[in-house]
């Protein structure tokens, strides 16, 4: 549960120069936040932890927060029937007083508070974008991000919520030249890009089935000598990886031209894509590139 503190509410004083600093004087501080439960049920009765964390030191680390990350407030502070149902006691604790606050009667006093005197920061203080999420649109994906500064009666230029036609992930490169120092295999032999799909957030890694146009397999000497693999060669965690992949059964070599596939998908949350050699079997992870390789 979060509860937002609700009654000592700053009316900041905002300067006109144009030269004041950006950062506010007391930095920019969250709202009041507890996971804790209240143990009175109205009136103002019982008193919550709530804390509070720097906002501003994220945008300049020089935007530092004066004042305390935590501190004891009276919690349901919604003002009590009077009289209360088993006894005569007054709508609200410790000497505060019904006020209206958002239509409804809390109780509190309105503490006099030196407003604080800062500028809004240039184009005001925009919180970190959200993950992207998919949207109904068939191509659709957006983001949201929250003004920070707006509680200081700070507006924010731009929009807060981004919305893009297609997957936000940028498409699986076939670009495996980094990967020519490990093996005699010649890598980057992929004749064409991974087939890249912006409404499903996928990529198609296209393998040839056969050496009509290169020499994409060779017989599996190792394992078992009736198989013919080719190899895929793939950057993976920034690090170029091999792993071989069944082409068919038996040794002739073929010319006939047929295709075979490995589908990617992006995580749009994490912007790695995933794919799964199903012959292996082998899971490729946060892969950047992908490209069959070809013998040399
Ligand atoms: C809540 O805390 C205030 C000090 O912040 C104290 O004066 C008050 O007595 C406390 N109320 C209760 C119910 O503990
Ligand atoms: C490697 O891939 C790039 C990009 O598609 C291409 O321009 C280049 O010719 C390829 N290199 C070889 C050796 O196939
Ligand atoms: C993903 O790979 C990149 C390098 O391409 C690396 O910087 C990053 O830390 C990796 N992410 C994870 C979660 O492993
Ligand atoms: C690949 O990853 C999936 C999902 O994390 C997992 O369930 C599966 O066992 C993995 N397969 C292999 C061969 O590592």
């Amino acid at each position: 549960m979060i509860i937002f503190w609700l009654l000592f509410i700053l009316f900041p004083k905002f300067a006109q120069s144009v030269t004041c600093p950006a950062c506010p004087t007391d930095g920019i501080l969250s709202e009041w936040t507890t996971n804790d439960d209240c143990e009175a049920p109205c009136g103002g009765c019982a008193n919550l932890t709530y804390s509070r964390t720097c906002l501003s030191t994220d945008i300049s680390a020089s935007c530092t927060c004066k004042g305390p990350t935590t501190t004891s407030k009276p919690c349901n502070t919604q003002a009590c029937n009077f009289p209360r149902a088993n006894s005569p006691k007054p709508p609200c604790c410790d000497g505060s007083q019904p006020i209206v606050v958002n239509n409804w009667y809390h109780c509190g006093k309105v503490e006099n508070l030196t407003p604080n005197s800062y500028c809004c920061p240039d184009g005001g203080v925009w919180g970190e974008w959200s993950v992207w999420v998919k949207g109904s649109g068939r191509l659709e994906y957006s983001r949201t991000r929250k003004c920070l500064s707006n509680g200081f009666k700070c507006k924010c230029e731009g929009e807060p919520k981004e919305t893009i036609n297609g997957c936000p992930c940028p498409p699986l490169s076939i670009d495996t030249s980094r990967c020519d120092d490990s093996t005699k295999i010649s890598y980057n032999a992929s004749r064409q890009e991974n087939q890249y799909n912006p409404a499903s957030c996928t990529a198609t890694l296209i393998l040839e089935r056969s050496n009509f146009r290169g020499t994409f397999y060779k017989q599996d000497t190792v394992d078992n000598t009736q198989n013919m693999l080719t190899y895929i060669a793939y950057i993976e965690n920034g690090k170029c990886q091999g792993t071989r992949f069944k082409a068919f059964d038996g040794m002739v070599i073929l010319t006939n031209g047929l295709l075979d596939s490995i589908v990617f998908q992006c995580d749009i949350v994490t912007k790695m894509w995933n794919g799964l050699n199903p012959w292996v079997p082998k899971n490729m992870t946060n892969v950047t590139a992908a490209a069959q390789m070809v013998f040399i």
